[in-house]
């Protein structure tokens, strides 16, 4: 967007496609609105140049016209926030919505309905495509967190727009998890949690190429116990999995990573949030008992390998921290990074997770960047190409080449 100037943008439609997928409570309340906050800044640079701001995004995953699905409930704080009034549109295409787009004045918003109400959107069906294409003049795709679907307001509609181009959020986004990431100010941590090793392969894989150091918590360090023949009692492992938790070991060896995995852990009698705990070392976890966290002694140890860094990356929580008993490895971890970011180093969230603990310990203003995309972010951490973004004209995304 920062490249479209005046000239580009007075009086035109464009057509912006953002993530407002945002959580609603059973009264259609919003109780988070990091994605409306986060899809502002694109919003209020075309309305302040002039142009007809045509809004699409999608929520949830209604299968066809579903009324708790409505993009309804985001006018009233998306109107708030621009200090505008937004129209909304009920329909995503045809006569109607392009009565609203003809009516729009200069530096008007028009919400779009959901635009998933419709089975072309995520076949990427080209004739719809081009029917939501038809409603603008230009394109922008800020919908960092839909990025990584091939849909056709995230990817058809790029064959009928020219230019299609990326807006803040989406730039930001390239910039810190692609950007700091391949080329980052080092030392370089990583730290990596979740329960399982399965669904982090990818990530842990990308980044033993980049990184000096990795941390490994949650659920999936008891693969790597197990792996490396400690007694992990109930906790959760993958039993499928040891042998690439093996191979992954030996990698961060052979590409000079220093891999640490957590020395203590705090063991619970059962998963519950009112379980009985202790903390033991990682050697000692008894029969029947199963780890849910990490333990004091390993955030030292991370917290001592932290200090050392110039960019931290942070993916997955440490243990099972929906569970006040246990949750504070994955809050310590986030105090660290508040605490470092305050030094200058760049902290950067990587989406999902790790997102709710940052704002649950109520520091999530001062890392330098936090993702808003799940999927989306799992995916580049992974060194994928995202569709949503390859599909855009190359000259606005080689900040951030893929
Ligand atoms: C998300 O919440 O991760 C994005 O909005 C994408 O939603 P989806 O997983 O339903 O495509």
């Amino acid at each position: 967007v920062g490249d479209l100037t005046e000239a580009d943008l007075a009086g035109k439609r464009v057509l912006v496609r953002a993530d407002l997928n945002v959580p609603l409570d059973e009264n259609q309340n919003i109780t988070d609105d990091t994605r409306i906050r986060a899809a502002v800044p694109t919003i209020q640079y075309l309305i302040g140049k002039g142009a007809k701001v045509i809004l699409s995004s999608h929520l949830g995953r209604p299968k066809g016209v579903t009324p708790k699905f409505s993009l309804a409930p985001i006018v009233p704080r998306l109107s708030e926030l621009l200090g505008i009034q937004v129209q909304k549109a009920d329909d995503v295409i045809g006569p109607e919505v392009e009565k609203l787009v003809s009516a729009l004045p200069n530096g008007g918003v028009l919400l779009l309905e959901n635009v998933r109400f419709y089975k072309e959107e995520e076949k990427n069906d080209p004739e719809f495509a081009q029917k939501l294409a038809s409603l603008a003049d230009l394109y922008v795709n800020d919908a960092f967190g839909t990025a990584h679907r091939a849909h056709a307001s995230t990817e058809g509609v790029t064959k009928f727009l020219k230019p299609s181009v990326a807006g803040y959020l989406l730039q930001k986004e390239l910039d810190y998890l692609v950007g700091a990431v391949s080329s980052p100010k080092r030392p370089f941590a990583a730290i990596v949690g979740g329960s399982k090793v399965s669904s982090k392969i990818g990530v842990i894989e990308s980044l033993l190429e980049k990184c000096d150091i990795l941390l490994l918590g949650g659920g999936m360090i008891f693969t790597f116990y197990k792996a490396q023949g400690l007694s992990v009692g109930a906790s959760l492992v993958e039993e499928d999995k040891l042998e690439l938790a093996t191979s992954l070991l030996a990698k961060a060896k052979e590409k000079g990573v220093s891999l640490m995995l957590p020395t203590d852990v705090v063991i619970a009698d059962k998963f519950a949030p009112d379980a009985n705990s202790q903390t033991v070392p990682a050697s000692a976890i008894p029969d029947g008992w199963m780890g849910l966290d990490i333990g004091p002694d390993s955030v030292a140890l991370f917290n001592a390998a932290l200090d050392t860094t110039q960019t931290v990356i942070w993916n997955g929580p440490m243990g099972v921290f929906e569970f006040d008993k246990f949750a504070v490895g994955t809050e310590a971890v986030a105090k660290k990074l508040a605490e470092l970011s305050g030094k200058g180093v760049t902290t950067i969230i990587g989406g999902g997770d790790s997102v709710a603990a940052v704002e649950k310990v109520g520091v999530a203003d001062v890392m330098s960047h936090i993702s808003t995309g799940g999927g989306a972010s799992l995916e580049l951490l992974e060194g994928k190409e995202l569709p949503g973004v390859v599909a855009l004209d190359e000259a606005v995304v080689t900040r951030s080449k893929l």
